[in-house]
């Protein structure tokens, strides 16, 4: 009897935590994301975080919880707010986080490289309209249940990572308006990405953009102009050494 009180206390007790602990989380994710942008317009001005009734972060702007009455943020969508800062890497402690809208804001910089460790539950990605730059992290392709990522409107730079093409779920997608490089990634053809996905970037090519330089072509192009290279330094070199042997055969005649 006391044995079994004690189990379910123990229980009980572990249930609790952590789930006091999982809302802890997410309330320090939600207050680092205050403290890491700026916010010259105070759209995040209801993001108060002495009143600690339960739930009380899911009446912030732009935030959703699973449930009311309990502080597990199912999605984040600031579109528009004006902010400006880094991407916000305390994100990661809103550990149920399925949807993420930043478009239409001042962020810049790289995206982290450890994307997935920080939002590895994402169905949503939208950063599009900001002024994020460097290369698109290849580990975005780890977001297992992604089906919509919005990048267009970025300063991206560098390729678009093939291993995107391993997102199965990806239904829609966007990188117009980069200054992506190389071939687009192999996706599925059922997926029918157009010419919108991924036009304005001045250097990215392959289907259903203008076919990519034909490697072997570019080999056989380079190959002439070594042989031709070559010609030109050779010709003088073995003419010289026509004299030295020319020469050295007259004098042996002498
Ligand atoms: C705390 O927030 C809850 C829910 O938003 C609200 O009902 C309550 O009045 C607030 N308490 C204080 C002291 O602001
Ligand atoms: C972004 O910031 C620049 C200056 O840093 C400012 O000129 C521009 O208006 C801002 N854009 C938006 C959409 O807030
Ligand atoms: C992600 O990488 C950054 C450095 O870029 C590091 O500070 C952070 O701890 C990493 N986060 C996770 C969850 O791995
Ligand atoms: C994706 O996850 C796998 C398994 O954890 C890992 O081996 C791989 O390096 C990751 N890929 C990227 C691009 O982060």
């Amino acid at each position: 009897m006391s044995m079994i009180t004690l189990v379910a206390t123990c229980l009980w007790f572990l249930l609790v935590s952590n789930f006091t602990g999982a809302n802890q989380l997410n309330i320090n994710c939600l207050q680092s994301i205050k403290s890491q942008v700026e916010d010259p317009n105070d759209y995040l001005s209801s993001w108060v975080f002495s009143n600690t009734t339960q739930g009380f972060i899911c009446k912030f702007s732009g935030v959703s919880c699973w449930h009311d009455d309990e502080s597990r943020v199912l999605s984040i969508k600031l579109s528009g707010y004006g902010l400006i800062g880094e991407f916000p890497q305390g994100i990661k402690d809103c550990s149920d986080l399925v949807g993420l809208d930043l478009s239409r804001n001042n962020f810049s910089g790289a995206l982290p490289s450890n994307m997935t460790d920080l939002v590895p539950l994402l169905t949503i990605l939208d950063l599009s309209y900001n002024q994020f730059s460097d290369e698109i992290p290849p580990s975005l392709s780890n977001i297992t249940y992604l089906n919509t990522l919005m990048l267009q409107h970025n300063q991206f730079t560098g390729p678009l990572p093939s291993l995107l093409a391993q997102l199965r779920r990806l239904s829609r997608l966007s990188v117009a308006n980069n200054r992506l490089t190389g071939p687009v990634p192999d996706f599925d053809s059922s997926l029918n990405f157009g010419l919108d996905s991924f036009a304005n970037n001045p250097d990215l090519c392959g289907s259903p953009l203008d076919a990519c330089p034909d490697p072997e072509e570019g080999i056989m192009k380079s190959g002439m102009i070594g042989a031709m290279v070559g010609a030109a330094i050779f010709a003088p070199v073995s003419a010289f050494l026509d004299w030295v042997f020319f020469n050295g055969k007259k004098e042996t005649r002498r």
